[in-house]
């Protein structure tokens, strides 16, 4: 039914009509680029745009359908599309703070609610999953998507995927997902944004390639192109990318539109004039430009001169106009723009309830000591810090519609959940940063920082006078939003500013030193480890950030967050990962050797190791027990533990499982994640968990790109984090 729709609707469309389908505007609002699309309405008019991006509302949604659906001769409705990264109207954690989470379901109804609200607001379209595998804390992008880790960033790509597009693309109550950035834009060089990447096909493939796979099998409904090259040719004209792999390997089904203006970038990259460009693009499968009119200038006279199919062209378009019915905007234009539906769901109680529960399962206990957390609901609190009663930073970066003065700081959720059994005495204590050119930086894309003029001798002083009177103090210390996301990435990922001097003078008081940190990356804090009583990562964590902090530092909640990205000791250490190789020369500890794979003046740890996280109880695993010594490829294996929860507390433990492949055709990581299971132990409980193995969890892409599993020995591992675990060894027969 659809391919028939299709084709005879193409029948009757011009040339130009279907380049216009090819053409997606900008309106509105700009957020990351120059707006470049001009004459918006008139082009409209002309059936010479085939989506909007960046506007939303009932209102605003209908205001263009209408001009679309109306006044252009075939009469084809407009796809809308927007950034809804982690929440529309209701914001949850960041996406990095969401896959700490390491609950499937929690990260899919974050998805869900975002559908539900997006949908109402009459968009059909969301820029998101972003699954790009990071392994440099450097790119500001890192706080975007599910960390370090291909098995837990697969699992999370599809549970997105689900949540946004449900089982059926046509309700209006679902939208068409977006996977981004394809490729590989998470490994660029140094973690300086949009630079080049350049990996071997063998690493793609087992360590980038997987969650961008597990969304096209989830049945994602439109990929987007990353702004970098891959391996030389820019993703956005790279035909063995777009064609090759994705569609005719994976058999993607929808629709390539490209990054903002992306197509235009290839100039920069050295591909030629914007003529070249625009073929470029196409030739390599792109359908759709995003914002960068390019196509809309060019294409007509490539297919004159040869450069361009026509069937190209028509192939580009039927897509466009395929994924327009199945979003069922054929039958029904308005059908996402819907003043009743979002006057009901847009911030709703629930939802806002969702937000303040998902937030509070992605925070991560970094250090406790001497059980400085939970705090008691009783006595002085000394609340320090520049992000202590701040609301613009909790919701985050890339947080679209959401609206940051209905966001809860953290001095108002303390008050929210302790009420006046304790008291609370502010200080900022230091601003987020001192770098004059960071702060205009900042204030110039909605920064909204709060800069006390004051030398930072003085704030630091009026702080340590505030903590003086307190039984604790809390220091809610970190990076403001805007430090990480698109366009913002640093070298030096320490705390900004003077907010180190600031905890090395509150340590001095002698008060229980507790510290509340936001940021959207790992950040090195040797210091800080060191030297506080307690540490709680509580990243970007949206609406209901104050009150999610606030029940989890009253022990409301028990944190059960794991980092999904490794804390480097120091900057020097990145790229740092869990999954790296061995080595010819690995390092065993032996201080004196010197010919080794290490530094002279720092270890190889991470600070924190992928999967760590702690509890206010505590658990302990058995050794891994396992059902065979040897298995068949076509048997499985069962790895059983038990896990006890000995603390003092009811808690939640995400119980971790690893490999290794100790010898292969080529060289295998020292660990790869392959299972994990989120379980609740009540204090005293003990629960005997079951991991299952099959020859499909042991096969790696080999040298010759062929999946495979290879007969021989493996270890396997189960614990707490990747760091601490118990192993277990057996044979994979041919
Ligand atoms: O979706 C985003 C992308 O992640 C970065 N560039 C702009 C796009 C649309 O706003």
């Amino acid at each position: 039914k659809m391919n028939q729709f299709v084709a005879d609707l193409m029948k009757k469309m011009t040339l130009e009509e279907k380049i216009g389908q090819l053409n997606l505007v900008s309106v509105g609002f700009d957020v990351t680029g120059p707006v470049v699309s001009k004459d918006v309405d008139a082009n409209i008019r002309k059936g010479l745009v085939g989506a909007v991006l960046n506007t939303y509302t009932p209102v605003a949604a209908r205001k263009l359908q209408q001009m679309a659906v109306k006044e252009s001769r075939l009469h084809i409705p407009l796809i809308f599309g927007y950034d809804v990264i982690h929440g529309h109207r209701t914001i949850f954690p960041i996406p990095l703070g969401l896959s700490a989470s390491w609950d499937l379901q929690a990260i899919e109804r974050s998805a869900r609610i975002a559908a539900e609200e997006a949908s109402a607001d009459g968009l059909n379209w969301v820029y998101s999953p972003m699954v790009d595998i990071a392994r440099d804390p450097r790119w500001g992008r890192i706080a975007e998507g599910g960390g370090e880790d291909p098995y837990l960033g697969s699992l999370i790509a599809r549970a997105m995927v689900h949540g946004y597009q449900g089982d059926d693309l046509s309700k209006n109550n679902t939208v068409m997902a977006c996977l981004k950035h394809f490729a590989l834009y998470g490994a660029a060089e140094a973690g300086r944004d949009y630079n080049t990447t350049d990996m071997s096909l063998q690493r793609m493939y087992n360590e980038y390639l997987p969650p961008y796979k597990a969304a096209i099998d989830a049945g994602v409904g439109s990929v987007m192109s990353s702004f970098n090259d891959v391996n030389g040719i820019p993703a956005t004209g790279n035909k063995w990318l777009l064609n090759t792999l994705l569609r005719d390997e994976w058999g993607f089904k929808g629709f390539v539109a490209t990054d903002y203006t992306a197509i235009n970038e290839m100039m920069a990259h050295g591909m030629g004039d914007e003529k070249q460009v625009s073929a470029l693009a196409l030739n390599a499968g792109v359908d759709q430009d995003m914002v960068g009119e390019v196509f809309l200038k060019n294409l007509a006279q490539n297919l004159k001169e040869g450069t361009v199919k026509q069937e190209q062209i028509d192939v580009a378009c039927q897509r466009i106009l395929e994924a327009k019915y199945k979003l069922g905007l054929f039958q029904d234009p308005y059908r996402y723009a819907n003043d009743k539906r979002a006057a009901k769901t847009l911030m709703s109680k629930e939802f806002v309830e969702a937000s303040r529960d998902i937030a509070r399962k992605c925070m991560v206990l970094l250090k406790n000591d001497k059980n400085a957390l939970p705090l008691k609901k009783s006595g002085t609190i000394a609340l320090i810090g520049p992000l202590a009663n701040r609301q613009r930073d909790m919701i985050g970066n890339w947080s679209g519609a959401g609206d940051w003065k209905q966001a809860v700081s953290v001095e108002q959720g303390i008050k929210n959940v302790a009420g006046n059994a304790v008291k609370v005495v502010y200080a900022q204590g230091a601003n987020i940063a001192d770098d004059q050119q960071m702060i205009d930086r900042l204030n110039a894309h909605g920064g909204e920082l709060n800069i006390d003029k004051r030398a930072p001798e003085a704030m630091i002083q009026e702080a340590v006078q505030v903590a003086q009177g307190a039984d604790v103090v809390v220091a809610v210390v970190g990076e403001s939003q805007g430090m990480t996301g698109e366009a913002a990435s640093r070298a030096d990922i320490g705390l900004p500013g003077q907010q180190l001097e600031l905890l090395k003078a509150l340590k001095k008081t002698g008060k229980p030193l507790v510290i509340v940190l936001m940021s959207g990356r790992p950040l090195t804090l040797p210091w800080e480890d060191k030297n506080a009583d307690a540490i709680l990562e509580t990243w970007f964590a949206g609406t209901q950030a104050g009150n999610a902090i606030a029940d989890v530092l009253f022990g409301s909640y028990n944190p059960s967050g794991k980092i999904t990205a490794t804390f480097p000791q120091t900057v020097g250490q990145i790229p740092l990962y869990y999954n790296h190789k061995n080595t010819g020369r690995p390092f065993a500890g032996v201080a004196l050797d010197k010919y080794k794979s290490r530094y002279l003046d720092v270890t190889n740890d991470p600070l924190y190791p992928f999967g760590y996280g702690l509890s206010y109880t505590t658990f302990t695993y058995s050794k891994p027990e396992l059902s065979k010594a040897t298995i068949k490829p076509s048997e499985a294996l069962e790895v059983k533990v038990n896990l006890k929860n000995t603390g003092n507390y009811d808690g939640e433990e995400v119980a971790q499982l690893y490999i290794r492949d100790m010898v292969g055709s080529s060289s295998r990581p020292v660990k790869e994640l392959k299972g994990f299971q989120k379980v609740f132990l009540k204090k005293g409980e003990s629960k005997t968990l079951t991991f299952r193995l099959t020859a499909e969890d042991l096969k790696f892409y080999n040298n010759d790109l062929k999946f495979v599993a290879e007969p021989g020995d493996f270890q396997v591992f189960v614990g707490g984090n990747s760091r601490d675990v118990q192993e277990a060894s057996f044979k994979l027969e041919q």
